[in-house]
């Protein structure tokens, strides 16, 4: 930012403030993908491939961006996505995401490894959210934490199935986040001594920086080593779809499952009884060298869209990237990094901001393109680029 350009207004302009803000391990966790981060480069950049026709002289008095995603009514087709630690990045993180959230009317969710325990979002906000769920070797903990969700008013289980095992991120290892050698504790520290804001907002302001949902069960995170120690000894990589039936039995809610990438996945979410899938490669943080999920969504939408409602997530940076995603098939898409890099940023009131650019820009693009309804963004409106033929 410079005195010609003060207010940060794109997701790259608030990327760019929590870089200056966050100590840089933190930020390259958020930042960085699995591997050479090929799918993380794609996940936007396959955006492009697709170009929307514009359209005059069709009366588009009154654009309305309202949908309904998972029963929720919602003033667009967004929702914010679980990440893990997100009360890292700023102070009681979840809460301020869920405040942003409510105060423009999408859909908040929280991590199974969130910072903040999920009845202290609700009570922030008083509103449903959604609760995203890994699946623990411990089922009885599962339980118990289904149960709480549950009462503290959570109306949709998204069901991340992506990470069997956690992805290699490698600028995890190189900046020494993981690593208990000398050089990494040296780089650590000299990391926390450059970011004295947020050491002083997040670090000592922010606490308890415990796993608020299990914090019974996983010790304080403040080392990352602990908090990935946790999830290789207790995330469950031997669930297969029979465990849906189980978490069908005890969830009286939605049940979305969230990284599917391949249509005979799909399929067998919707037939163990999901209300919903969401296209993802966990924004190119698990298996490098798959495809974009722009890419994957068009014959997933198809091939299951008239029995459940099909989300994407993953390189979703505008509102004309959510008007693609829509005409490819989504009902309608989630973002992850996006509302982090402003929280960080900006605080919550930069994710507010965030989002409701991100509505114009729905809008706008709407009108421009010749409809007012989210029902009518339909292929009609896509062509591919460089190739105009209509997809
Ligand atoms: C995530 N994501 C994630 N997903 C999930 O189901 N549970 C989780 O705890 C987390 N944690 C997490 C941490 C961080 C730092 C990031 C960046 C992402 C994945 C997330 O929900 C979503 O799928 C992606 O972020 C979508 O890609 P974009 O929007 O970041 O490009
Ligand atoms: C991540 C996991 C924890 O992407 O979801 O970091």
């Amino acid at each position: 930012m410079s005195i010609f350009n003060v207010n940060p207004v794109t997701v790259d302009d608030y990327r760019r403030l929590a870089h200056k803000r966050l100590p840089r391990f933190l930020f390259d966790y958020l930042d960085g993908g699995a591997n050479a981060e090929t799918t993380l480069a794609s996940n936007t950049s396959d955006f492009d491939q697709y170009r929307l026709l514009q359209r005059v002289m069709r009366n588009v008095d009154g654009v309305d961006t309202s949908t309904t995603l998972a029963g929720f009514d919602a003033a667009m087709p967004v929702a914010l996505a679980p990440v893990g630690m997100a009360g890292m990045y700023a102070r009681r993180g979840e809460t301020q995401g869920a405040r942003a959230a409510q105060s423009i009317g999408i859909p908040f969710t929280t991590s199974t490894l969130g910072i903040c325990p999920v009845e202290e979002i609700v009570r922030a906000t008083g509103e449903p959210i959604w609760f995203q769920l890994y699946m623990l070797r411990d089922r009885d903990v599962v339980q118990t934490l289904l149960a709480r969700a549950q009462a503290a008013g959570c109306t949709t289980l998204v069901f991340t199935v992506d990470l069997a095992v956690a992805g290699m991120r490698l600028r995890d290892y190189r900046n020494g986040m993981l690593g208990t050698n000398i050089a990494s504790k040296v780089s650590k520290l000299a990391q926390l001594v450059s970011s004295p804001r947020w050491v002083m907002d997040v670090a000592l302001k922010g606490k308890p920086h415990t796993i608020g949902n299990l914090s019974d069960v996983v010790p304080d995170p403040d080392d990352l080593n602990v908090y990935k120690a946790f999830i290789d000894s207790q995330f469950d990589p031997s669930v297969t779809w029979n465990d849906i039936a189980w978490l069908r039995s005890i969830w009286p809610g939605k049940i979305l499952i969230k990284g599917v990438m391949e249509v005979d996945d799909a399929r067998a979410a919707v037939d163990v009884g999901a209300d919903g899938v969401v296209v993802s490669n966990h924004g190119g943080r698990q298996l490098d060298s798959v495809a974009s999920s722009i890419a994957k969504l068009p014959a997933i939408a198809q091939a299951v869209g008239a029995q459940a409602e099909v989300y994407l997530d993953s390189g979703v940076r505008s509102g004309i990237d959510v008007v693609k995603a829509l005409a490819l098939g989504a009902r309608g898409v989630l973002i992850g990094r996006p509302w982090i890099y402003a929280m960080a940023g900006a605080g919550e009131s930069g994710v507010a901001n965030l989002l409701s650019t991100m509505r114009n820009e729905i809008a706008t693009a709407m009108a421009l393109a010749g409809v007012t309804r989210i029902e009518d963004i339909t292929p009609d409106l896509l062509e591919r680029t460089l190739d105009p033929v209509r997809v």
